[in-house]
């Protein structure tokens, strides 16, 4: 009996303001393959929880919301994704630098990661997937064939979140930004589950001074090796 090939898939791991969002969706229409943005369903659950008024370090009840809430992605005009939590609309509060602090988090905690693996396993559909998170090459997806690690300074990383977030109309300083970026980063790095760190056979990338025609050539040229 011959078993059919493995869905293949790209992983795209790296720090909050490497470009990951931007050249994961821009990746995968070039591919034609389906995205996974694996850290709107963390900011999903810390949104959630916050919503029903739960003390985010409550393990047991941030893991019971986690196992309940509903997280649908809903195609937008314009290419644009919608983030349906639990029925709501919450596209915009999970942009804010508030939601992606309380996605860290609750993120840190083993069992809502835990919680989160079938659902992020079931994005994995023919012709292809493109993963954007910390872990996806390292836990979710190991067995991946093509593993991208990107990143860049603090300080890129921390503009370029600037200009996103002021195109959206966010009240955000350069400065608060930053420090904000480093203990987000510091958090997801030194956690003791799925620390955001390169799988061993991922290309890392450094970002910094590249634009992003040029970050999503390089990406799809791990892809396509
Ligand atoms: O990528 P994004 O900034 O939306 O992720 C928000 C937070 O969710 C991250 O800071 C990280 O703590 C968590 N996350 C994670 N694992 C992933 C994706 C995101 O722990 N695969």
């Amino acid at each position: 009996m011959s078993h059919a090939p493995a869905v293949p898939v790209l992983t795209i791991d790296g720090p909050s303001g490497s470009g990951k969002g931007t050249v994961s969706a821009l990746v995968a229409e070039r591919l034609g393959w389906r995205l996974l943005d694996s850290g709107a369903l963390y900011r999903a659950v810390g949104y959630a929880a916050g919503a029903e008024g739960l003390d985010l370090s409550d393990v047991e009840a941030v893991t019971r919301c986690a196992q309940g809430t509903k997280i649908q992605f809903r195609a937008a005009s314009g290419g644009e994704t919608r983030v349906i939590v639990n029925g709501h609309d919450a596209t915009d509060e999970l942009r804010t630098e508030t939601a992606g602090a309380a996605a860290s988090a609750i993120a840190s905690m083993p069992s809502v990661r835990e919680a989160l693996v079938a659902l992020q396993l079931g994005f994995r559909r023919a012709p292809g997937l493109v993963a954007d998170g910390r872990d996806m090459g390292t836990v979710i997806f190991p067995d991946a064939a093509h593993k991208v690690f990107l990143t860049a300074s603090a300080a890129e990383r921390a503009k370029r979140r600037y200009k996103q977030l002021k195109e959206k109309g966010l009240n955000v300083t350069l400065g608060g930004l930053q420090r904000e970026i480093e203990a987000r980063d510091s958090r997801d790095a030194s956690r003791a589950v799925a620390p955001l760190k390169p799988a061993e056979d991922a290309v890392l990338v450094d970002t910094t001074g590249m634009g992003i025609d040029e970050v999503v050539a390089k990406v799809l040229a791990v892809a396509q090796s």
